[in-house]
């Protein structure tokens, strides 16, 4: 039977670190489902179906569209993991940001289905510092930060701030 996971975020919009994270879940497992998950907190810039497309169109240049479904959810996700019978979620750790608000999440997630496991995959020292906001900020100031983010999505940020 294969082996699947989840991999949950807004992902407003993916980057390379996100991208990292997914790669590397691929040696550990057979399938992973990226879900777009609410996040109550935040405000997007992109629509739900623009960053599902963004993700599609990466995986396919990519060459893992295959191991890899893209879905969205809007309530709570262990109830999608229950829907779907995955036990595993997937969570990018990075350094001195991240500990607290993953260990409550994992503890809250494990909670509310007992057969939740949360499994943290180290960022990679490359992208220990990004997050989608600040990609956001940097191009719209005009900064180059190209490495960080799939060129497809890069074009789309720029666009996507031109038209605000
Ligand atoms: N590389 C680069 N950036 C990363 C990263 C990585 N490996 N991992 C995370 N980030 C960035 C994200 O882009 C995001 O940036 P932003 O805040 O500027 O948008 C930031 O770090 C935080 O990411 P994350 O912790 O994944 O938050 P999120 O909002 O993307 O995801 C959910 C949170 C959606 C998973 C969570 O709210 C959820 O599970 N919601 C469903 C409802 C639910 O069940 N709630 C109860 C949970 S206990």
């Amino acid at each position: 039977m294969d082996k699947n996971a989840i991999y949950p975020g807004t992902f407003d919009p993916l980057t390379n670190g996100h991208l990292d994270i997914i790669k590397r879940s691929l040696k550990i497992f057979d399938k992973i489902t990226v879900l777009l998950a609410l996040n109550t907190q935040k405000k997007t810039l992109f629509t739900l179906e623009e960053r599902i497309n963004q993700i599609k169109n990466v995986l396919i240049s990519e060459n893992i569209q295959d191991k890899v479904i893209v879905d969205c959810f809007d309530g709570l996700l262990v109830n999608y993991c229950r829907e779907n019978d995955i036990n595993i979620i997937i969570r990018g750790l990075r350094p001195l940001v991240d500990f607290e608000y993953e260990f409550e999440m994992a503890m809250a997630n494990r909670e509310l289905n007992h057969n939740i496991e949360t499994i943290f995959i180290l960022t990679d020292q490359n992208y220990f510092y990004l997050r989608s906001s600040l990609i956001k900020d940097v191009i719209k100031l005009g900064g180059d930060i190209s490495n960080k983010i799939p060129p497809s999505i890069k074009d789309e940020v720029i666009k996507k701030i031109k038209t605000f």
